[in-house]
């Protein structure tokens, strides 16, 4: 039976943006398409959904080399995908305007998010399986970083006493844990309605931090602290090989 549930969470890769911490590399292409180890970024995020059971696809781009990702992954059997969709985001809003996009796509079935230069040791599988079997409110992966100046560039729970997430601070100048929130994100279908609330933040974009404090704030959200290897390889041009180290030493999404 789950099994089954697992394959009804479809999943939404964002890879838009102008990874503009990774200028200049990404004027001339699109940050998911720059290589890690001995594929392009976008491959392995891909590789995630599919380890973790999930069979529908929607990769959300946008720019002038959204052409690629078309012939990179085509449709999607080489990777393993059941049925591979495509959105084409005009300008980049921010990751909550390009999730949005899939909204037709996802319908009435749980979503499972995720950024798309998140790459991670271990498989996600864990985490689709437990939303699969409990798909309502929200379910994150937070991460534990040390260094509170890497936890400046990301988003920080407030974890309770009780160990609940009490709200999620986006790029918190003092971080309110030592924990990140990674880029993966399960929904269950409100989450458009969520989104069609949201006002630009400072920096001129619909927050994904944003959706995810409005389900702190209604008790529906839960988490998972991550077993081993987590980056975001478009934080900074470190960052990005910084993970292309590990990738080449021990690869990703191991079972
Ligand atoms: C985004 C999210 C942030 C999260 C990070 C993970 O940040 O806004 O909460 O911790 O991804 O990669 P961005 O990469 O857009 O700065």
């Amino acid at each position: 039976m789950r099994e089954r549930a697992v394959r009804h969470v479809k999943g939404v890769l964002l890879a838009g943006g102008t990874g503009s911490r990774l200028h200049p590399l990404t004027r001339i292409t699109n940050k998911h398409l720059l290589p890690i180890y001995d594929r392009p970024m976008i491959s392995y995020a891909v590789e995630a959904l599919v380890t973790a059971g999930i069979g529908e696809i929607m990769v959300v781009t946008g720019g002038t080399h959204a052409g690629e990702f078309l012939r990179l992954l085509s449709n999607g059997e080489e990777h393993g995908v059941g049925r591979l969709c495509y959105a084409y985001q005009d300008r980049p809003g921010g990751i909550a305007e390009a999730l949005g996009l899939a909204e037709r796509f996802v319908g009435d079935d749980p979503v499972l998010v995720m950024l798309a230069d998140n790459l991670f040791g271990r498989s996600i599988r864990p985490t689709v399986k437990a939303f699969a079997a409990e798909p309502h409110g929200a379910r994150i992966v937070l991460a534990p970083v040390t260094e509170p100046e890497h936890l400046r560039h990301l988003g920080v729970p407030e974890l309770g006493a009780d160990g609940r997430v009490v709200r999620i601070v986006e790029k918190p100048e003092i971080p309110p844990s030592s924990y990140c929130v990674t880029g993966v994100y399960c929904y269950d279908p409100s989450v458009f309605s969520v989104i069609s609330t949201l006002v630009p933040s400072g920096r001129g974009e619909l927050e994904i931090t944003d959706v995810n404090n409005h389900y702190v704030a209604s008790g529906t959200m839960a988490y998972d602290v991550l077993d081993g290897f987590w980056g975001d390889a478009g934080e900074s041009i470190d960052a990005y090989y910084a993970v292309n180290d590990f990738v080449r030493r021990h690869g990703v999404n191991r079972g």
